[in-house]
């Protein structure tokens, strides 16, 4: 299926999880065998042609996406996590939602010094979660050029952050 194909099986709920925000929910496009295979396809490619040597996907969408290429690839999965999940001392990073902060942790342990990692999540808004598992992922000695979504919201000017910290971005979708 084609990325336009795929675009057709994401689908928008109005006034979630705020009035006024239009939601983009991947929960379709999963659901849906081929497209869900098509869609992991398409981001291995990509994947592949940036010379990964490991994946790493956000908790909790960028898991699904970046296992699947992961597994698609027989490369290492890194999990990016929400706080308190590693049992081993973390790499951890604070970053800026809409309202107040969250925080995400890598096992250091996880990535190889100057390995290639590329980043995996369903979605970029304003980059702030991208960001923040980019700069741990190279604290933990990671070579991290590539990010890859499914969607892009580029209203939100996520990815162009993710340039300027020297990320090369691309979405399935916009
Ligand atoms: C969503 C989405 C991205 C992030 C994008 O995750 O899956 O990770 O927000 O927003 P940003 O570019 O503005 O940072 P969420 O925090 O809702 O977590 P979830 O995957 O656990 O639902
Ligand atoms: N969909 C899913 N996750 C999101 C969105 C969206 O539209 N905006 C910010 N995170």
């Amino acid at each position: 299926m084609t990325p336009d194909e795929l675009k057709a099986l994401v689908r928008t709920i109005p006034d979630f999880p705020k009035p006024g925000i239009l939601f983009r929910d991947v929960t379709t496009l999963i659901g849906h065998g081929a497209g869900f295979a098509a869609a992991a396809g398409h981001m291995a490619d990509r994947a592949r042609a940036a010379g990964a040597e490991a994946i790493a996907g956000i908790e909790a969408r960028g898991f699904i996406f970046g296992a699947a290429v992961a597994a698609r690839l027989g490369l290492p999965f890194v999990p990016v996590r929400k706080p308190g999940k590693l049992p081993v001392p973390v790499l951890a990073m604070d970053y800026a939602l809409e309202y107040g902060t969250d925080t995400l942790e890598v096992d250091p342990g996880a990535v190889e010094d100057g390995q290639n990692v590329v980043l995996i999540d369903d979605l970029i808004a304003t980059g702030g979660t991208a960001l923040a598992a980019v700069q741990l992922l190279r604290s933990a000695g990671g070579v991290v050029t590539q990010g890859l979504f499914v969607i892009d919201l580029p209203d939100l000017g996520g990815a162009e952050r993710l340039r300027e910290a020297g990320l090369a971005v691309d979405a399935l979708m916009g």
